[in-house]
């Protein structure tokens, strides 16, 4: 059956232009007003709103069916539009000059009492609210986020297309790439005892597909990652994922950028600076204690281990015998805003990230204020000021430890202390790359290496002869691209040649057979001219995030998951059927 009415416009288009017009609306009753006689409707889609009236003199029926709509009532009207009166005009609707005066209407579905009404700033939790994700969606808000999201996806593919590149397909049901979280298993009916892993990235189909001669790939594809999750993180989530040939590190970079040069043209029409800066990773790490740095601020971190050499203060002398560092933080003009309560609540934070006490001077105009001065010479107190450029006002925080409490501390400290004294202005948008990693960690509980960004990223050209002989101090070409503090996308350039491959292997304790077992296809692919390739990966909802200024990725996903990982409307995962189980052969206690 053909529908009665077909829409000619939506609830958020027609203005005085079309006075006079008959048109069909089709949509959510949103508010019913009754006036007398008269009954006003304000008709909602995503577009908007558009009142309309109902009159019982133009169609009784009509109108008796009109005085059984309820909110979210969903229907189809047509009528002529016509201007309101001056007095009525509504300046907060760009429909605010017009009404439509119904002729028609169809109830083309009637609603149960919605627990909320998704399209107003309620009170709501945000368990009902993901309950109800349906809703939810309605939310001005949400619109936005999904709508901008569309627009991301849509400069990228144009972007890339225009480049050469080609959007290709790899599978989700496939085998486990190592990217240092764990697994979702599916297992497999026609083969018992089997598993396929989803992707957490399509890794080694991409590298594969240079093999193949694809030359340029991409891909907006979802990865799939079994970890803890943070309001950065989800167990689902897309990547914008990128593989070039014959590609260094200048050339990609160069591509990166007029990528997003032209989302934030195409979302928000904002013109970016390019190229952005780029920031050796021992630099970054150095100067911020961080390899995603906020760089909207500076308060740079000090090193402070020649000036207090020698040292009678026990905890920082105990620190420096040991081979650790003493770094400090100058927090300028902060006098009032770091009160006692604040460097006490400060302390408790650097003691989150392993530190054993924060040590703090503040520069009043009648001298130094601290609880360590007592342990210090005059000479070295003035060294100190010195270093850190310290006038009166400022407050300098210090941490004593290994380098990596010290950068970890004083990186959530530095970020702290921006916020509390509004040194972060929202409106920069501050990218730049961070370069040179380690190739290589070491776990200590595992007494091994890993690879830090995954091993199939090639060590630095002029490293490559120690790759046996001095594992620890080998860079990698791997990158980041850093936004705002986030890290939007992390790549590399590969190591396309299967002795060097199997080398990186061993050199991460992954024996003969267990390479050949996990990544056997690759090493057999690189051996049939691999050509020189890199690439990257951009994290599309932490772009999204930051774009619309959301400050969770759950807010930029059609269907989130919790921090449990679950899905509160479907209710996955679930329990299955008995049967299901059988059938897969698992050995499940089915009693
Ligand atoms: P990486 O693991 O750095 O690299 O991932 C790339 C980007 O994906 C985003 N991201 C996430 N976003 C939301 N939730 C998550 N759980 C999550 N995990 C990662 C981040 C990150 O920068 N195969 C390599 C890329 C390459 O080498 O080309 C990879 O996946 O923004
Ligand atoms: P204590 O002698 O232990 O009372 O410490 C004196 C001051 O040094 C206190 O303000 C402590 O918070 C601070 N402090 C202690 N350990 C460290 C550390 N590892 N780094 C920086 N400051 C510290």
């Amino acid at each position: 059956m053909t529908q009665k009415f077909r829409r000619t416009h939506h609830c958020g288009e027609l203005s005085d232009g079309q006075v006079g017009d008959t048109v069909t609306l089709c949509g959510w009753v949103h508010t019913r007003r009754d006036h007398g006689g008269l009954i006003f409707i304000d008709l909602w889609d995503k577009h908007g709103l558009t009142q309309v009236v109902l009159n019982p003199q133009i169609d009784q029926l009509a109108h008796q069916e009109a005085q059984t709509l309820r909110n979210n009532f969903v229907i189809a009207v047509t009528g002529k539009v016509r201007a309101r009166p001056d007095d009525m005009i509504n300046p907060k609707l760009t429909t605010g000059k017009i009404e439509v005066y119904v002729d028609e209407m169809e109830i083309l579905n009637k609603s149960q009492t919605p627990p909320f009404q998704g399209w107003d700033d309620q009170d709501v939790s945000e368990v009902l609210r993901l309950k109800h994700r349906y809703l939810d969606l309605r939310h001005a808000t949400l619109i936005r986020n999904m709508t901008l999201r569309d627009q991301i996806t849509r400069v990228v593919r144009k972007t890339l297309h225009a480049q050469n590149f080609t959007e290709v397909e790899t599978p989700i049901l496939t085998k486990s790439t190592p990217e240092g979280a764990r697994d979702y298993l599916v297992p497999s009916r026609l083969n018992p005892e089997k598993f396929y892993a989803l992707p957490q990235s399509p890794q080694l189909f991409k590298q594969i597909l240079m093999v193949s001669g694809m030359d340029r790939y991409f891909q907006i594809v979802k990865c799939f990652r079994d970890e803890d999750l943070r309001q950065d993180r989800q167990p689902e989530f897309s990547q914008i994922d990128m593989e070039m040939s014959f590609i260094d590190e200048e050339e990609l970079f160069q591509l990166v950028e007029n990528m997003m040069t032209a989302i934030y043209k195409g979302t928000l029409g904002l013109t970016i600076k390019t190229p952005f800066p780029i920031l050796k990773y021992q630099d970054a790490i150095d100067r911020f204690g961080s390899d995603k740095p906020d760089l909207r601020f500076g308060m740079e971190i000090i090193d402070l281990a020649d000036t207090v050499a020698g040292t009678e203060f026990k905890v920082f002398a105990d620190v420096l015998k040991k081979g650790g560092q003493i770094r400090a933080l100058n927090a300028k003009q902060s006098g009032e805003v770091l009160s006692r309560k604040a460097l006490d609540d400060l302390t408790e934070l650097a003691k989150t990230y392993g530190a054993k006490g924060m040590a703090w001077i503040k520069v009043n105009a009648d001298g130094l204020q601290s609880p360590i001065i007592k342990f210090f010479k005059q000479d070295m107190l003035d060294a100190m000021i010195s270093k850190l450029g310290a006038e009166v006002g400022d407050t300098i925080v210090f941490i004593a430890d290994t380098p990596k409490v010290v950068a970890d501390a004083l990186a959530h400290l530095r970020l702290d202390i921006g916020k509390r004294l509004n040194l972060i202005d929202e409106s920069k948008i501050n990218l730049a790359w961070v370069t040179e990693f380690p190739l290589l960690e070491y776990v200590e509980e595992e007494k091994r290496y890993v690879a830090m960004h995954h091993p199939f990223t090639a060590p630095l050209a002029e490293d490559l002869d120690k790759l046996e002989s001095d594992p620890a101090s080998l860079k990698a070409r791997a990158y980041d691209l850093v936004l705002n503090g986030n890290e939007i996308g992390g790549g590399s350039i590969r190591i396309h040649q299967n002795e060097v491959q199997q080398k990186m292997f061993k050199l991460l304790g992954i024996g003969k057979e267990e390479a050949e077992a996990k990544f056997g296809f690759l090493l057999e692919a690189l051996q049939y001219g691999a050509p020189p390739h890199g690439g990257i990966a951009f994290g599309l909802d932490r772009i999204a995030m930051i774009l619309t200024g959301s400050a969770s990725i759950r807010d930029v996903i059609a269907f989130p998951k919790t921090q449990k990982a679950t899905c509160l409307m479907t209710e996955a995962p679930s329990e299955v059927d008995k049967k299901q189980l059988k059938e897969l052969k698992l050995k499940f206690d089915l009693s």
